[in-house]
């Protein structure tokens, strides 16, 4: 394997036991995460952009759900499949960070945010208390948090939503982890803050050489910032590409949907944004189909009963769509 790549997942299925059947969440994803870079993976609301990470940090709650297929190999050696629950645990302390739309989900609100930061560093990287607590200003300050040898003794609740968000970037980034998971980390966030976290989140990256996923239904918010793109819908990825190849020629009609719906600073606003008409299938036994077809302008016969594979197109750009069949 090529040793720039720091995670290569192939053929990942994770579903969900149900009362009303088999939920499909992931459905045969495959990607590489080269060191250093920046994905973005786009995608509605229910796509599967979650349950892929989660399976990787595995963190899929079992049951209902279950990772049925794939491996997960990190830096060319070890499937995360197949790990010890002690691998896993030093996975997750020290290789993989990951970071949510709301901080309070890894943040404990009745502990001071130096006992939090200091007790992760003591576990992970064997730091005294004392070395531990330099290190959690030296983050905090790293992450600009004002005062931080004051802030550091606060509680969670004493921050406001876009400092918060910055505490935990801090704690997700102090072990000095290969890649950095962001799943929405702005989402909950108004634009301007937004903005700000999402350059620091770039900034520090490339300062650190940290991997980056950056996980959005808004495709907004990896415009620009991401190396590679990669857009899911109904549990599989339908396109990848690098950042300029998705925004200046998509080429799967959900992409240019996405990208259509989008609004442009650069250009005059045309009136009402367009917006993708219809929803998402149940990814509960989903006929061999291409499950956009239904909302899909530019549907074939074809695609209403047979499941469109991965065309390889040049730079190692792929789409699923029957559109480009003949381009490989
Ligand atoms: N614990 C669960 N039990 C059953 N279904 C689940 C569970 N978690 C996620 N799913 C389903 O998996 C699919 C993908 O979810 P998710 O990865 O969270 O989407 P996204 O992050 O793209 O919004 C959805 O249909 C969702 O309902
Ligand atoms: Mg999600």
């Amino acid at each position: 394997m090529n040793n720039d790549v720091i995670l290569k997942v192939d053929g990942l299925k994770t579903y969900f036991n149900t009362d009303d059947g088999i939920v499909k969440a992931v459905d045969g994803v495959s990607f590489e995460l080269k060191k250093g870079e920046t994905l973005g993976l786009v995608g509605e609301s229910g796509s599967g952009k979650s349950v892929s990470n989660l399976s990787i940090m595995k963190l899929i709650p079992s049951p209902p759900g279950k990772i049925m297929a794939g491996t997960a190999i990190i830096d060319g050696k070890e499937d995360i499949f197949t790990m010890t629950e002690a691998q896993i645990r030093e996975l997750r302390g020290n290789r993989i960070a990951m970071i949510f739309q709301d901080p309070m989900t890894s943040l404990n609100p009745f502990l001071r945010i130096s006992t939090q930061m200091i007790e992760t560093l003591v576990l992970h990287q064997n730091m005294s208390k004392k070395e531990a607590l330099v290190k959690s200003i030296d983050m905090l300050e790293l992450v600009g948090i004002p005062h931080p040898d004051k802030r550091v003794h606060d509680y969670p609740h004493q921050f406001s939503g876009g400092m918060r968000q910055r505490v935990m970037i801090a704690m997700a980034l102090s072990c000095d982890p290969e890649i950095l998971i962001a799943d929405e980390p702005t989402s909950a966030l108004d634009v301007t803050i937004q903005a700000q976290i999402l350059e620091l989140i770039q900034s520090l990256s490339k300062r650190l050489g940290t991997a980056v996923i950056m996980i959005t239904h808004d495709l907004d918010v990896v415009a620009g910032m991401c190396d590679t793109v990669i857009v899911m819908y109904a549990g599989r990825i339908v396109e990848k590409g690098t950042n300029d190849e998705i925004f200046d020629d998509p080429k799967h009609p959900y992409t240019r949907g996405l990208i259509k719906s989008v609004p442009r600073l650069d250009r005059p606003a045309a009136g009402r944004l367009f917006s993708i008409e219809g929803q998402p299938p149940n990814v509960i036994d989903l006929p061999a189909c291409c499950p956009f077809h239904p909302r899909c302008g530019e549907v074939m016969a074809k695609c209403k009963n047979i499941t469109p594979g991965v065309t390889k197109l040049e730079n190692g750009r792929e789409v699923r769509c029957f559109l480009y069949e003949g381009d490989k």
